[in-house]
């Protein structure tokens, strides 16, 4: 499916309102839905996966306002391997300009017992599945849940199945976070070059965070030939999330060296898309996350202030500006150093001659070791406090 020009190009497909929701507590109100939606159309991303339109009346309206809203991206539904789920799902993106079924079910030992079909039963049932949705829309993908706990053999047999029967996405979901960035990559290799007709469609890589290993094996992944990640902001999802888009996009960006893959996003747009999901979701994003934690621009210790003073190249490998931040920050506490306080004394109005500054720092230090974090507030307490003295 990829031409010779996209091959280095990787669909961001992004699924926050659909797995991100299933988060137990993230539940999103419509217009939050909508709100989210339209910021990642912003941004850049090529698939948004709206949601899952079987699952509840307000699913299916979502899905339907957001194909009906949605200015660039391919607008996705989930449905399970049967007709009722299928045609819910097409009459929810009918609206879309560009509307995608995706369709799955769970190809492993372990999801097979489930309902209770053996392997010849379920190949039959893709087989049905997958060509009725391509009768609805011409954008279909399928998704073998489980992929990396399926039977390889098996795994090669179903996905031939999908694509003769019209798929034209096909994802390698790593549905329990089992999988590690080697087995990730290999198994995607050993995918395009065993199954039949795997080079007319794009592959997609589909990780969640069991072992905090989403976001390499996505990048693995990609490395060995996917060309679609599905993602999440602030990795929100299931259990312990999915892959997050922020860190694949970044990576991909300031790593563009090592891996020379261009996305559609608008990076200037990731704080304030991941500030909005972790209001509405009510998932507050930790502050040492990657890209969009609190900390993740922020430097308390004397040495990296000072360096960050003098070249933020020191201890940044990316610009805050390159997410939408409008500068790093050093706050003060008991590991700071001169140069930062009076960069921050400076900043507030103070000038301060050194033997001055010498005082200051001495009740600074006092302050900090009993504090957390010195706010400016601090700082304005103890240059009153010293200037009473004088
Ligand atoms: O993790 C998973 O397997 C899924 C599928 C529905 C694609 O979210
Ligand atoms: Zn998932």
């Amino acid at each position: 499916m990829t031409s010779k020009a996209d091959q280095d190009r990787v669909l961001i497909f992004d699924t926050t309102l659909r797995d991100g929701e299933q988060s137990p507590g993230a539940t999103m109100s419509h217009d939050e839905k909508l709100e989210i939606a339209e910021m990642l159309d912003d941004m850049g991303v090529d698939i948004i996966e709206a949601g899952f339109p079987i699952a509840s009346e307000g699913d299916f309206e979502a899905v339907s306002q957001i194909a009906e809203r949605s200015k660039n991206a391919v607008i996705c539904g989930l449905s399970r391997a049967n007709f009722k789920d299928i045609d819910r799902c097409a009459e929810a993106v009918r609206k879309s300009a560009r509307p995608r079924i995706h369709t799955f079910i769970g190809t492993s030992p372990l999801h097979r017992a489930i309902p209770n079909l053996n392997k010849d039963e379920m190949a039959d049932l893709i087989h049905d599945t997958v060509s009725h949705a391509r009768n609805l829309v011409d954008n279909v993908q399928w998704s073998p849940m489980d992929a990396t706990r399926t039977e390889f053999d098996y795994l090669c047999r179903v996905i031939e199945i999908a694509i003769k029967a019209g798929a034209t996405t096909i994802n390698i979901p790593d549905t329990v976070g089992y999988t590690a960035p080697r087995e990730s990559a290999d198994l995607i290799a050993r995918l395009i070059e065993a199954v039949p007709g795997a080079d007319e469609v794009i592959f997609a890589t589909h990780c969640h965070n069991d072992l905090g290993m989403a976001t390499a094996n996505a990048l693995a992944a990609v490395d060995a030939g996917a060309r679609q990640i599905e993602c999440t902001i602030n990795g929100l999802g299931e259990r312990a999330g999915n892959t997050a888009l922020e860190e694949v996009v970044m990576a991909m960006k300031v790593r563009n060296d090592l891996m020379p893959f261009q996305t559609g996003i608008d990076t200037t747009k990731i704080m304030a898309i991941s500030r909005r999901v972790a209001t509405v979701s009510g998932f507050q994003v930790q502050y040492n996350k990657a890209i969009v934690g609190k900390n993740a621009f922020a430097h308390e210790s004397g040495i990296h202030q000072d360096g960050m003073l003098k070249n933020a190249e020191t201890f940044e490998i990316m610009r805050p500006e390159d997410i939408g931040l409008s500068e790093s920050s050093l706050p003060l506490g008991k590991h700071s150093g001169r140069a930062a306080l009076r960069a921050k004394l400076e900043d507030m109005g103070y000038e301060l001659g050194d033997n001055q500054l010498k005082d200051v720092f001495v009740r600074f230090k006092a302050l900090a070791d009993r504090k957390k974090e010195v706010f400016d507030e601090d700082i304005a307490a103890l240059m009153r406090d010293s200037s009473s003295e004088d």
